[in-house]
Protein backbone atom coordinates (compact mmCIF):
# COMPACT_ATOMS: atom_id res chain seq x y z
CA UNK A 1 0.00 0.00 0.00
CA UNK A 2 1.27 3.24 -1.34
CA UNK A 3 0.55 6.84 -0.11
CA UNK A 4 -0.89 9.60 -3.17
CA UNK A 5 -0.91 13.17 -2.37
CA UNK A 6 -3.04 15.62 -4.58
CA UNK A 7 -3.95 19.00 -4.89
CA UNK A 8 -7.68 19.85 -5.97
CA UNK A 9 -7.58 24.04 -6.54
CA UNK A 10 -10.77 25.10 -6.56
CA UNK A 11 -11.63 27.78 -9.16
CA UNK A 12 -13.92 29.32 -11.51
CA UNK A 13 -13.57 27.90 -15.08
CA UNK A 14 -15.46 29.03 -18.66
CA UNK A 15 -17.86 26.41 -20.07
CA UNK A 16 -20.14 26.29 -23.03
CA UNK A 17 -23.29 23.97 -22.95
CA UNK A 18 -26.13 23.96 -24.72
CA UNK A 19 -24.80 27.25 -26.62
CA UNK A 20 -24.50 29.12 -23.43
CA UNK A 21 -21.17 30.31 -21.72
CA UNK A 22 -20.81 29.78 -18.27
CA UNK A 23 -18.60 30.48 -15.24
CA UNK A 24 -18.71 27.34 -13.41
CA UNK A 25 -17.02 25.73 -9.99
CA UNK A 26 -14.39 23.51 -11.33
CA UNK A 27 -11.55 21.64 -9.18
CA UNK A 28 -8.32 22.37 -11.33
CA UNK A 29 -10.52 23.83 -13.67
CA UNK A 30 -11.51 20.04 -15.13
CA UNK A 31 -15.71 19.54 -15.63
CA UNK A 32 -15.88 16.54 -14.59
CA UNK A 33 -13.16 16.83 -11.74
CA UNK A 34 -9.73 15.02 -11.88
CA UNK A 35 -10.33 10.67 -10.89
CA UNK A 36 -8.27 9.87 -8.29
CA UNK A 37 -6.90 5.79 -8.70
CA UNK A 38 -6.06 3.62 -5.78
CA UNK A 39 -5.39 0.04 -4.79
CA UNK A 40 -7.53 -0.61 -1.69
CA UNK A 41 -5.36 -0.43 1.30
CA UNK A 42 -3.71 2.97 -0.35
CA UNK A 43 -3.47 6.20 1.67
CA UNK A 44 -4.90 9.51 -0.02
CA UNK A 45 -3.68 13.31 1.19
CA UNK A 46 -5.71 15.53 -0.89
CA UNK A 47 -4.87 19.39 -0.16
CA UNK A 48 -8.11 21.54 -1.46
CA UNK A 49 -7.25 24.55 -1.92
CA UNK A 50 -10.13 27.38 -2.48
CA UNK A 51 -9.83 29.83 -4.96
CA UNK A 52 -13.46 29.85 -5.49
CA UNK A 53 -15.56 32.90 -4.51
CA UNK A 54 -18.14 30.17 -2.45
CA UNK A 55 -17.34 28.02 0.21
CA UNK A 56 -16.83 24.55 -0.69
CA UNK A 57 -15.76 21.02 1.12
CA UNK A 58 -15.05 17.69 -0.46
CA UNK A 59 -17.05 14.96 0.19
CA UNK A 60 -15.06 11.03 -0.69
CA UNK A 61 -18.55 9.70 -1.20
CA UNK A 62 -18.88 5.93 0.11
CA UNK A 63 -15.50 6.22 1.42
CA UNK A 64 -15.55 4.25 5.25
CA UNK A 65 -13.39 7.19 6.74
CA UNK A 66 -12.64 4.47 9.81
CA UNK A 67 -11.81 6.99 12.47
CA UNK A 68 -11.23 9.54 9.88
CA UNK A 69 -14.44 11.60 10.11
CA UNK A 70 -12.28 14.45 10.34
CA UNK A 71 -11.87 14.31 6.37
CA UNK A 72 -15.56 13.01 5.62
CA UNK A 73 -16.27 16.34 4.29
CA UNK A 74 -19.86 17.72 4.44
CA UNK A 75 -20.18 21.21 5.80
CA UNK A 76 -21.02 22.04 9.22
CA UNK A 77 -21.47 18.02 10.25
CA UNK A 78 -17.76 17.42 10.42
CA UNK A 79 -15.86 20.49 9.46
CA UNK A 80 -16.32 24.43 8.83
CA UNK A 81 -16.77 24.97 5.09
CA UNK A 82 -13.30 26.33 3.87
CA UNK A 83 -13.98 29.92 2.78
CA UNK A 84 -12.49 31.53 -0.08
CA UNK A 85 -8.43 31.76 0.12
CA UNK A 86 -8.43 28.98 2.99
CA UNK A 87 -7.61 25.70 2.53
CA UNK A 88 -7.41 21.67 4.38
CA UNK A 89 -6.11 18.84 3.63
CA UNK A 90 -8.42 15.45 3.60
CA UNK A 91 -6.14 12.53 4.99
CA UNK A 92 -7.63 8.66 4.51
CA UNK A 93 -7.34 5.58 3.93
CA UNK A 94 -9.16 3.34 1.30
CA UNK A 95 -9.05 0.03 2.76
CA UNK A 96 -11.73 -3.10 2.58
CA UNK A 97 -13.92 -1.39 -0.40
CA UNK A 98 -13.30 -2.27 -4.41
CA UNK A 99 -14.45 -0.89 -7.16
CA UNK A 100 -16.02 2.38 -7.94
CA UNK A 101 -16.67 5.28 -5.89
CA UNK A 102 -16.67 9.36 -6.39
CA UNK A 103 -15.85 12.45 -4.45
CA UNK A 104 -18.22 15.68 -4.55
CA UNK A 105 -18.37 19.06 -2.84
CA UNK A 106 -20.98 18.76 -0.01
CA UNK A 107 -21.57 22.54 0.10
CA UNK A 108 -24.87 23.67 -1.07
CA UNK A 109 -25.67 22.73 -4.63
CA UNK A 110 -21.88 23.07 -5.45
CA UNK A 111 -21.47 19.27 -6.29
CA UNK A 112 -23.62 20.27 -9.50
CA UNK A 113 -19.96 20.99 -11.35
CA UNK A 114 -17.50 19.63 -8.55
CA UNK A 115 -17.03 16.11 -8.60
CA UNK A 116 -14.93 13.29 -9.73
CA UNK A 117 -14.68 9.40 -9.77
CA UNK A 118 -12.70 7.58 -6.67
CA UNK A 119 -11.35 4.46 -8.57
CA UNK A 120 -10.80 1.58 -6.29
CA UNK A 121 -8.51 -1.76 -7.80
CA UNK A 122 -7.39 -4.35 -5.71
CA UNK A 123 -3.68 -4.50 -4.17
CA UNK A 124 -1.07 -5.75 -6.58
CA UNK A 125 -1.07 -8.94 -7.21
CA UNK A 126 -4.85 -9.56 -5.87
CA UNK A 127 -7.36 -10.61 -8.57
CA UNK A 128 -10.48 -9.64 -9.67
CA UNK A 129 -13.43 -11.66 -9.15
CA UNK A 130 -14.30 -11.86 -12.63
CA UNK A 131 -12.41 -11.48 -15.91
CA UNK A 132 -11.98 -8.65 -18.56
CA UNK A 133 -9.83 -7.29 -21.24
CA UNK A 134 -9.60 -3.39 -20.56
CA UNK A 135 -11.53 -0.68 -18.93
CA UNK A 136 -13.13 2.32 -20.26
CA UNK A 137 -13.32 5.76 -18.83
CA UNK A 138 -15.41 6.12 -16.26
CA UNK A 139 -18.81 6.84 -17.12
CA UNK A 140 -20.06 9.93 -14.74
CA UNK A 141 -23.84 11.28 -15.32
CA UNK A 142 -24.60 14.45 -13.73
CA UNK A 143 -26.48 17.39 -14.54
CA UNK A 144 -26.29 20.76 -16.69
CA UNK A 145 -28.43 24.00 -15.02
CA UNK A 146 -28.54 27.06 -17.70
CA UNK A 147 -28.31 28.81 -14.55
CA UNK A 148 -25.94 29.08 -11.84
CA UNK A 149 -27.14 25.86 -9.87
CA UNK A 150 -26.34 27.85 -6.39
CA UNK A 151 -28.71 30.20 -7.55
CA UNK A 152 -31.74 28.15 -8.58
CA UNK A 153 -30.97 26.61 -4.66
CA UNK A 154 -31.21 29.98 -3.37
CA UNK A 155 -34.12 31.26 -5.19
CA UNK A 156 -35.79 28.16 -4.12
CA UNK A 157 -34.90 28.51 -0.87
CA UNK A 158 -36.05 32.34 -0.43
CA UNK A 159 -39.35 31.64 -1.87
CA UNK A 160 -40.10 28.08 -0.77
CA UNK A 161 -40.88 26.80 -4.03
CA UNK A 162 -39.51 23.61 -5.69
CA UNK A 163 -36.28 24.64 -7.69
CA UNK A 164 -36.04 24.30 -11.48
CA UNK A 165 -35.20 21.26 -13.27
CA UNK A 166 -31.84 20.84 -14.94
CA UNK A 167 -31.94 21.84 -18.36
CA UNK A 168 -29.43 18.02 -19.48
CA UNK A 169 -28.38 15.07 -18.05
CA UNK A 170 -24.59 14.94 -18.73
CA UNK A 171 -22.55 12.07 -19.62
CA UNK A 172 -19.36 12.80 -18.42
CA UNK A 173 -20.18 16.53 -18.51
CA UNK A 174 -21.69 16.63 -22.12
CA UNK A 175 -25.27 16.49 -22.73
CA UNK A 176 -25.07 14.77 -25.85
CA UNK A 177 -26.25 15.27 -29.53
CA UNK A 178 -30.30 14.64 -29.20
CA UNK A 179 -29.90 18.29 -27.34
CA UNK A 180 -29.91 21.31 -29.91
CA UNK A 181 -26.57 23.15 -30.01
CA UNK A 182 -24.88 20.40 -28.59
CA UNK A 183 -23.52 17.69 -31.22
CA UNK A 184 -20.25 18.65 -30.46
CA UNK A 185 -20.83 18.14 -27.09
CA UNK A 186 -21.00 14.50 -26.77
CA UNK A 187 -18.63 11.80 -25.04
CA UNK A 188 -17.33 9.23 -26.84
CA UNK A 189 -15.62 5.91 -25.76
CA UNK A 190 -13.35 4.09 -28.50
CA UNK A 191 -13.68 -0.26 -27.48
CA UNK A 192 -12.47 -3.24 -29.39
CA UNK A 193 -14.51 -5.56 -31.37
CA UNK A 194 -14.45 -8.76 -29.46
CA UNK A 195 -12.85 -7.41 -25.95
CA UNK A 196 -14.44 -7.34 -23.22
CA UNK A 197 -14.04 -4.14 -20.60
CA UNK A 198 -15.17 -3.16 -17.00
CA UNK A 199 -17.95 -0.08 -17.30
CA UNK A 200 -17.88 2.24 -13.71
CA UNK A 201 -20.79 4.02 -13.71
CA UNK A 202 -21.15 6.96 -11.16
CA UNK A 203 -24.85 8.58 -10.72
CA UNK A 204 -23.69 12.39 -10.02
CA UNK A 205 -26.93 13.92 -10.69
CA UNK A 206 -28.24 16.34 -8.06
CA UNK A 207 -32.05 15.24 -8.46
CA UNK A 208 -32.27 12.77 -11.04
CA UNK A 209 -32.56 8.84 -10.67
CA UNK A 210 -31.56 7.40 -14.05
CA UNK A 211 -32.26 4.66 -16.36
CA UNK A 212 -29.23 3.35 -18.54
CA UNK A 213 -28.84 1.05 -21.45
CA UNK A 214 -26.33 0.57 -24.17
CA UNK A 215 -27.60 -0.50 -27.56
CA UNK A 216 -27.26 -3.34 -28.80
CA UNK A 217 -25.01 -4.97 -25.47
CA UNK A 218 -26.21 -6.83 -22.58
CA UNK A 219 -24.31 -5.66 -19.40
CA UNK A 220 -23.65 -8.05 -16.42
CA UNK A 221 -23.58 -6.05 -13.23
CA UNK A 222 -20.53 -7.17 -11.19
CA UNK A 223 -20.67 -4.52 -8.18
CA UNK A 224 -22.22 -1.79 -6.65
CA UNK A 225 -20.97 1.29 -4.78
CA UNK A 226 -17.86 -0.85 -4.32
CA UNK A 227 -18.88 -4.00 -3.68
CA UNK A 228 -18.93 -7.08 -5.39
CA UNK A 229 -21.90 -8.56 -6.76
CA UNK A 230 -23.22 -11.57 -8.07
CA UNK A 231 -23.12 -11.08 -11.73
CA UNK A 232 -26.30 -10.61 -12.71
CA UNK A 233 -26.80 -9.66 -16.84
CA UNK A 234 -29.40 -6.70 -17.69
CA UNK A 235 -30.45 -4.60 -20.39
CA UNK A 236 -31.16 -1.55 -18.07
CA UNK A 237 -29.17 -0.54 -15.21
CA UNK A 238 -30.80 1.78 -12.30
CA UNK A 239 -28.97 4.52 -10.81
CA UNK A 240 -29.93 7.16 -7.96
CA UNK A 241 -27.97 9.95 -7.46
CA UNK A 242 -24.59 8.63 -5.03
CA UNK A 243 -25.02 5.50 -6.42
CA UNK A 244 -22.32 3.67 -8.48
CA UNK A 245 -22.58 0.24 -10.48
CA UNK A 246 -19.88 -1.64 -12.17
CA UNK A 247 -20.70 -3.83 -15.20
CA UNK A 248 -19.30 -6.23 -17.76
CA UNK A 249 -19.86 -5.48 -21.42
CA UNK A 250 -18.52 -8.13 -24.48
CA UNK A 251 -18.18 -6.09 -27.68
CA UNK A 252 -19.48 -8.41 -29.18
CA UNK A 253 -21.35 -6.95 -31.98
CA UNK A 254 -21.23 -5.92 -35.88
CA UNK A 255 -18.35 -3.10 -35.78
CA UNK A 256 -20.38 -0.26 -35.70
CA UNK A 257 -21.40 2.95 -33.30
CA UNK A 258 -23.67 2.66 -30.36
CA UNK A 259 -25.51 4.64 -28.28
CA UNK A 260 -25.25 4.74 -24.37
CA UNK A 261 -28.67 6.62 -23.38
CA UNK A 262 -29.75 7.89 -19.72
CA UNK A 263 -33.06 9.60 -18.97
CA UNK A 264 -35.09 10.08 -15.45
CA UNK A 265 -36.95 7.11 -13.88
CA UNK A 266 -39.48 10.07 -12.31
CA UNK A 267 -41.55 8.03 -10.03
CA UNK A 268 -44.08 10.74 -8.43
CA UNK A 269 -46.81 11.53 -9.75
CA UNK A 270 -46.91 15.39 -10.97
CA UNK A 271 -43.70 15.94 -9.80
CA UNK A 272 -41.83 18.19 -12.49
CA UNK A 273 -38.65 16.29 -13.50
CA UNK A 274 -35.88 16.78 -16.48
CA UNK A 275 -37.14 14.31 -19.04
CA UNK A 276 -34.60 14.91 -21.69
CA UNK A 277 -32.10 12.05 -22.61
CA UNK A 278 -28.55 12.31 -23.22
CA UNK A 279 -26.33 10.06 -25.13
CA UNK A 280 -22.70 9.08 -25.55
CA UNK A 281 -21.23 6.80 -28.30
CA UNK A 282 -19.48 3.50 -27.92
CA UNK A 283 -17.42 3.69 -31.36
CA UNK A 284 -15.74 0.33 -32.34
CA UNK A 285 -13.73 2.45 -34.49
CA UNK A 286 -15.09 0.70 -37.70
CA UNK A 287 -15.44 4.19 -39.09
CA UNK A 288 -18.70 5.25 -41.03
CA UNK A 289 -20.70 8.43 -40.32
CA UNK A 290 -24.67 6.10 -39.78
CA UNK A 291 -26.43 7.26 -37.36
CA UNK A 292 -25.33 5.13 -34.09
CA UNK A 293 -28.14 2.44 -32.60
CA UNK A 294 -30.35 3.81 -29.78
CA UNK A 295 -31.54 1.61 -26.88
CA UNK A 296 -34.95 1.39 -25.60
CA UNK A 297 -35.24 2.94 -22.35
CA UNK A 298 -38.10 2.34 -20.09
CA UNK A 299 -40.70 4.90 -19.52
CA UNK A 300 -39.81 7.55 -17.40
CA UNK A 301 -42.49 5.75 -14.74
CA UNK A 302 -41.35 2.55 -14.82
CA UNK A 303 -40.95 1.35 -11.38
CA UNK A 304 -41.54 -2.35 -11.97
CA UNK A 305 -37.71 -2.22 -14.25
CA UNK A 306 -36.68 -0.42 -11.07
CA UNK A 307 -37.95 -2.84 -8.79
CA UNK A 308 -36.61 -5.73 -11.08
CA UNK A 309 -33.15 -4.57 -11.14
CA UNK A 310 -32.71 -3.53 -7.46
CA UNK A 311 -34.20 -6.76 -6.13
CA UNK A 312 -31.97 -8.73 -8.22
CA UNK A 313 -28.61 -7.64 -6.67
CA UNK A 314 -26.88 -10.14 -4.64
CA UNK A 315 -23.81 -10.35 -2.56
CA UNK A 316 -21.15 -12.19 -4.58
CA UNK A 317 -20.80 -13.86 -0.73
CA UNK A 318 -22.64 -15.40 2.01
CA UNK A 319 -22.35 -13.19 4.66
CA UNK A 320 -24.85 -15.04 7.28
CA UNK A 321 -25.97 -12.18 9.17
CA UNK A 322 -27.51 -13.17 12.81
CA UNK A 323 -31.23 -12.20 13.00
CA UNK A 324 -30.49 -10.39 16.69
CA UNK A 325 -29.93 -6.56 16.53
CA UNK A 326 -29.20 -4.33 19.15
CA UNK A 327 -31.19 -0.60 17.56
CA UNK A 328 -34.27 -1.40 15.75
CA UNK A 329 -35.15 1.63 13.88
CA UNK A 330 -37.99 2.79 11.86
CA UNK A 331 -37.62 5.91 10.25
CA UNK A 332 -39.89 7.26 7.73
CA UNK A 333 -38.63 9.49 5.02
CA UNK A 334 -40.37 11.94 3.09
CA UNK A 335 -41.18 15.38 2.14
CA UNK A 336 -43.61 17.97 3.72
CA UNK A 337 -45.05 20.94 4.09
CA UNK A 338 -44.49 23.77 6.19
CA UNK A 339 -47.37 26.26 7.32
CA UNK A 340 -46.29 29.36 6.40
CA UNK A 341 -46.50 32.48 8.43
CA UNK A 342 -47.11 36.10 6.44
CA UNK A 343 -43.66 38.05 5.70
CA UNK A 344 -42.81 34.56 4.58
CA UNK A 345 -42.12 33.86 0.80
CA UNK A 346 -44.57 31.23 0.60
CA UNK A 347 -44.12 29.85 -3.08
CA UNK A 348 -44.77 26.31 -2.33
CA UNK A 349 -48.67 24.47 -2.78
CA UNK A 350 -51.69 26.37 -1.33
CA UNK A 351 -49.41 28.78 0.36
CA UNK A 352 -47.03 26.16 2.32
CA UNK A 353 -43.21 26.30 1.93
CA UNK A 354 -41.44 23.04 0.99
CA UNK A 355 -40.33 20.86 3.75
CA UNK A 356 -38.62 17.44 4.14
CA UNK A 357 -38.11 15.07 7.19
CA UNK A 358 -37.24 11.58 8.85
CA UNK A 359 -39.52 10.95 11.78
CA UNK A 360 -41.05 14.82 11.53
CA UNK A 361 -37.19 16.35 12.25
CA UNK A 362 -36.27 18.25 9.05
CA UNK A 363 -32.49 18.69 9.89
CA UNK A 364 -31.19 22.02 10.12
CA UNK A 365 -27.32 22.46 9.53
CA UNK A 366 -25.40 24.55 12.73
CA UNK A 367 -24.15 27.53 11.63
CA UNK A 368 -20.90 28.57 13.52
CA UNK A 369 -19.32 24.95 14.30
CA UNK A 370 -19.46 21.66 12.79
CA UNK A 371 -21.12 18.83 14.68
CA UNK A 372 -18.50 16.90 15.13
CA UNK A 373 -16.24 19.57 16.75
CA UNK A 374 -19.20 20.64 19.10
CA UNK A 375 -18.92 16.82 20.49
CA UNK A 376 -15.37 16.59 20.37
CA UNK A 377 -14.97 19.78 22.21
CA UNK A 378 -17.34 18.21 24.94
CA UNK A 379 -20.89 18.52 26.31
CA UNK A 380 -22.65 19.72 23.04
CA UNK A 381 -25.82 20.03 24.51
CA UNK A 382 -24.66 22.84 26.85
CA UNK A 383 -23.61 24.82 23.62
CA UNK A 384 -26.73 24.41 22.05
CA UNK A 385 -24.95 23.18 18.83
CA UNK A 386 -27.17 20.34 18.55
CA UNK A 387 -29.60 18.11 20.66
CA UNK A 388 -29.57 13.93 21.01
CA UNK A 389 -33.23 13.61 20.70
CA UNK A 390 -33.27 12.67 17.51
CA UNK A 391 -36.49 10.15 17.51
CA UNK A 392 -36.40 6.44 17.08
CA UNK A 393 -39.40 6.09 15.78
CA UNK A 394 -42.19 8.21 14.00
CA UNK A 395 -44.13 10.24 16.75
CA UNK A 396 -46.79 10.10 14.71
CA UNK A 397 -48.25 6.47 12.95
CA UNK A 398 -50.84 7.19 10.60
CA UNK A 399 -51.15 5.22 7.27
CA UNK A 400 -47.97 6.27 5.59
CA UNK A 401 -48.36 5.44 1.87
CA UNK A 402 -52.00 6.94 1.47
CA UNK A 403 -52.80 9.90 -0.61
CA UNK A 404 -54.27 13.01 0.86
CA UNK A 405 -53.17 12.95 4.50
CA UNK A 406 -53.68 15.67 6.07
CA UNK A 407 -51.25 18.18 6.61
CA UNK A 408 -52.12 18.82 10.04
CA UNK A 409 -50.91 14.82 10.62
CA UNK A 410 -47.39 16.20 9.45
CA UNK A 411 -45.76 18.96 10.24
CA UNK A 412 -42.53 18.65 10.37
CA UNK A 413 -40.25 20.42 13.67
CA UNK A 414 -36.41 21.78 12.34
CA UNK A 415 -33.79 21.00 14.61
CA UNK A 416 -30.42 20.14 14.40
CA UNK A 417 -31.09 16.67 16.53
CA UNK A 418 -28.52 13.50 16.23
CA UNK A 419 -29.16 9.60 17.49
CA UNK A 420 -26.53 8.24 19.83
CA UNK A 421 -25.24 5.06 18.63
CA UNK A 422 -23.51 2.85 21.59
CA UNK A 423 -20.27 1.77 19.25
CA UNK A 424 -20.27 -1.84 17.93
CA UNK A 425 -23.94 -2.20 18.52
CA UNK A 426 -26.02 -3.53 15.18
CA UNK A 427 -28.13 -1.52 14.17
CA UNK A 428 -31.04 -1.86 11.88
CA UNK A 429 -33.46 0.98 10.15
CA UNK A 430 -36.48 0.73 8.26
CA UNK A 431 -36.66 2.90 5.93
CA UNK A 432 -40.30 3.87 5.45
CA UNK A 433 -41.14 5.97 2.37
CA UNK A 434 -44.13 8.31 2.86
CA UNK A 435 -46.44 10.28 0.63
CA UNK A 436 -47.35 13.69 2.54
CA UNK A 437 -47.04 15.47 -0.76
CA UNK A 438 -46.42 12.87 -3.19
CA UNK A 439 -44.87 9.43 -2.91
CA UNK A 440 -41.27 9.45 -4.10
CA UNK A 441 -38.43 6.93 -4.35
CA UNK A 442 -35.60 8.23 -2.03
CA UNK A 443 -31.98 7.51 -2.18
CA UNK A 444 -30.64 7.44 1.30
CA UNK A 445 -27.01 7.46 1.74
CA UNK A 446 -25.41 6.86 5.31
CA UNK A 447 -22.28 8.62 5.58
CA UNK A 448 -19.22 6.65 7.55
CA UNK A 449 -20.51 3.25 6.45
CA UNK A 450 -21.13 0.48 4.05
CA UNK A 451 -24.76 -1.16 5.35
CA UNK A 452 -26.35 -4.59 3.87
CA UNK A 453 -29.88 -4.02 2.40
CA UNK A 454 -31.88 -6.83 3.45
CA UNK A 455 -35.46 -6.29 2.10
CA UNK A 456 -37.57 -3.94 0.24
CA UNK A 457 -41.10 -3.62 -0.61
CA UNK A 458 -44.38 -1.55 -1.37
CA UNK A 459 -46.56 0.06 1.42
CA UNK A 460 -46.69 0.02 4.70
CA UNK A 461 -43.77 -1.94 5.95
CA UNK A 462 -45.05 -4.75 8.53
CA UNK A 463 -43.00 -6.17 10.94
CA UNK A 464 -45.25 -9.72 11.09
CA UNK A 465 -45.08 -10.53 7.90
CA UNK A 466 -42.23 -8.84 6.11
CA UNK A 467 -39.10 -9.89 8.37
CA UNK A 468 -39.37 -13.34 6.92
CA UNK A 469 -38.64 -11.65 3.91
CA UNK A 470 -35.02 -10.46 4.91
CA UNK A 471 -32.26 -11.62 3.33
CA UNK A 472 -29.58 -12.53 5.71
CA UNK A 473 -27.30 -14.49 3.37
CA UNK A 474 -26.21 -12.56 0.76
CA UNK A 475 -27.76 -9.15 1.37
CA UNK A 476 -26.15 -6.41 -1.21
CA UNK A 477 -23.66 -3.75 0.27
CA UNK A 478 -24.24 -0.40 -0.74
CA UNK A 479 -24.03 3.06 0.99
CA UNK A 480 -26.83 4.76 -0.66
CA UNK A 481 -30.38 2.55 -0.98
CA UNK A 482 -33.36 3.83 -3.06
CA UNK A 483 -36.20 3.30 -1.12
CA UNK A 484 -39.14 2.58 -3.06
CA UNK A 485 -41.85 4.84 -3.89
CA UNK A 486 -44.80 4.61 -1.07
CA UNK A 487 -42.59 1.63 0.39
CA UNK A 488 -39.54 0.57 2.46
CA UNK A 489 -36.43 -0.79 2.65
CA UNK A 490 -34.46 -2.02 5.75
CA UNK A 491 -31.05 -1.73 6.36
CA UNK A 492 -28.30 -3.06 8.72
CA UNK A 493 -24.90 -1.88 9.25
CA UNK A 494 -22.85 -2.38 12.86
CA UNK A 495 -21.40 1.18 14.49
CA UNK A 496 -17.97 0.52 14.59
CA UNK A 497 -16.96 3.57 12.91
CA UNK A 498 -16.68 6.51 15.96
CA UNK A 499 -17.84 10.22 14.72
CA UNK A 500 -20.70 11.96 13.49
CA UNK A 501 -22.29 10.37 10.39
CA UNK A 502 -24.74 12.28 8.51
CA UNK A 503 -27.61 10.19 6.56
CA UNK A 504 -29.87 12.07 4.21
CA UNK A 505 -31.44 11.49 1.02
CA UNK A 506 -28.78 11.94 -1.77
CA UNK A 507 -31.56 14.09 -3.99
CA UNK A 508 -30.45 17.64 -3.14
CA UNK A 509 -33.48 19.37 -3.30
CA UNK A 510 -34.41 16.99 -0.73
CA UNK A 511 -31.26 17.51 1.74
CA UNK A 512 -31.58 21.18 1.41
CA UNK A 513 -35.33 20.89 2.64
CA UNK A 514 -33.98 18.79 5.59
CA UNK A 515 -34.26 15.10 4.90
CA UNK A 516 -31.40 14.15 7.20
CA UNK A 517 -30.54 13.59 10.29
CA UNK A 518 -26.77 12.51 12.06
CA UNK A 519 -25.53 9.60 13.95
CA UNK A 520 -23.49 9.90 16.44
CA UNK A 521 -21.16 6.82 17.31
CA UNK A 522 -19.20 6.75 20.34
CA UNK A 523 -16.16 4.78 20.89
CA UNK A 524 -16.11 2.20 24.08
CA UNK A 525 -15.86 4.43 26.53
CA UNK A 526 -18.10 6.82 25.55
CA UNK A 527 -15.42 9.57 23.83
CA UNK A 528 -14.19 10.06 20.80
CA UNK A 529 -10.73 10.35 21.61
CA UNK A 530 -10.08 7.25 19.46
CA UNK A 531 -10.76 9.81 16.56
CA UNK A 532 -7.54 11.57 17.30
CA UNK A 533 -7.71 15.65 17.49
CA UNK A 534 -8.95 17.49 14.70
CA UNK A 535 -6.55 18.33 12.88
CA UNK A 536 -4.75 22.08 12.91
CA UNK A 537 -5.58 22.95 9.46
CA UNK A 538 -9.35 22.16 9.94
CA UNK A 539 -11.23 25.38 8.76
CA UNK A 540 -13.01 27.50 11.43
CA UNK A 541 -16.36 29.35 11.07
CU1 LIG B 1 -22.62 11.89 -1.66
CU2 LIG B 1 -23.67 13.40 1.98
O1 LIG B 1 -23.14 12.69 0.16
Amino acid sequence: AKEQRHEFVIQEAAVTRLCNARSIVTANGQFPGPAVEVNEGDSLVVSVVNNATYNVTIHWHGVRQMRTGWSDGPEFVTQCPIRPGGSYTYRFTVSGQEGTLWWHAHSSWLRATVYGALIIRPRDAVPYPFDFHGEVAPIMLGEWWDMNPIDVIRTATRTGAAPNVSDAITVNGQPGDLYSCSSQDTAVFPVKSGETNLLRFINAALNTELFVSLAGHTMTVVGADASYLKPYNATVIVLGPGQTTDVLVTFDQPPGRYYLAARAYASAQGVPFDNTTTTAIFDYGAGGTASPAMPTLPAYNDTATVTTFTTSLRNLHSVGLPSAVDEDLFFTVGVGLFNCSSGQNCGGPNGTRFAASINNASFVLPSTVSILQAHYQGDAAATGVFTTDFPANPPVQFDYTAQNVSRALWQPVPGTKVYKLTYGSVVQIVLQGTNIFAGENHPIHLHGYDFFILAEGFGNFDAATDTAKFNLDDPPMRNTVGVPVNGWAVIRFVADNPGVWLMHCHLDVHITWGLAMAFLVEDGVGELQSLGAPPPDLPIC
